[in-house]
């Protein structure tokens, strides 16, 4: 597995030009797409269905994509992800009566299944599920927008989930979303994160080669 994942998030990209975006984004280094889905019900905000996914994959990106829901309810939307050409699909245990089942439909459709915790989301909803995730995803904003500061308290949180992942034994990311940064990085991978979501950090830049080349020297730090 590798070590770190940096998943630019498409919600910053330039939308007129998402395949274009998203190809080069790829090409300056991105090991995966991080897909911002918003229904104006669950978060304040409204972005893309499975249609667009299906359109990445038809203009020909073979990265892994990994579709972050914030819908509800989200069961019916799983299938169709997954049929889009999704490879991770996460949800807030808030947007389902039946986490498990959840999980588990992510699984049967083939996908990795992941659960997403807000900023006051106890990591409780984990205790009877870990073998059912392959991805952890904290948020270190409150979900909805992109460009928003980074909630401090993450950090413990991150460090948290990662004992959580080390003593279960289980192979599972530890990933993160919101404010991640060249200059705070680092930081993060410290608190036991693996996976790095960053939408306005990457394409807010002109240079993507530059800021994911930086991204990785602070990693290595
Ligand atoms: C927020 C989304 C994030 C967002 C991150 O609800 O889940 O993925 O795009 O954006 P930045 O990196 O700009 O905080
Ligand atoms: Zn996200």
């Amino acid at each position: 597995m590798k070590p770190y994942l940096i998943a630019p998030s498409i919600l910053s990209a330039d939308l007129a030009r998402l395949g274009e975006d998203v190809e080069n984004v790829l090409k300056c280094g991105a090991d995966v797409i991080h897909f911002d889905v918003m229904d104006n019900h669950y978060v304040p905000n409204l972005t893309f269905g499975p249609a667009v996914c299906q359109a990445l994959r038809d203009y020909g990106i073979s990265a892994p994509i990994d579709v972050h829901l914030m819908v509800k309810p989200v069961d019916r939307i799983i299938p169709d992800f997954a049929k889009a050409g999704a490879n991770y699909i996460t949800f807030h245990p808030e947007t389902t009566e039946h986490i498990d089942r959840s999980l588990q439909l992510i699984r049967d459709c083939g996908c990795k299944s992941g659960l997403v915790f807000n900023p006051a989301t106890s990591l409780n909803y984990l205790d009877y599920v870990m073998d059912k995730v392959d991805v952890i995803l904290l948020m270190s904003v409150n979900p909805g927008f992109g460009g928003q500061s980074f909630i401090p308290s993450t950090l413990e949180k991150l460090k948290q989930a990662r004992r959580r992942i080390d003593e279960s034994g289980f192979d599972i990311r530890l990933e993160v979303d919101g404010g991640v940064k060249i200059e705070n990085i680092a930081q993060i991978a410290q608190a036991g994160a693996d996976m790095f979501v960053a939408g306005s950090a990457i394409f807010g830049q002109p240079d993507y080669q530059k800021v994911i080349d930086q991204m990785r020297l602070e990693l290595e730090k």
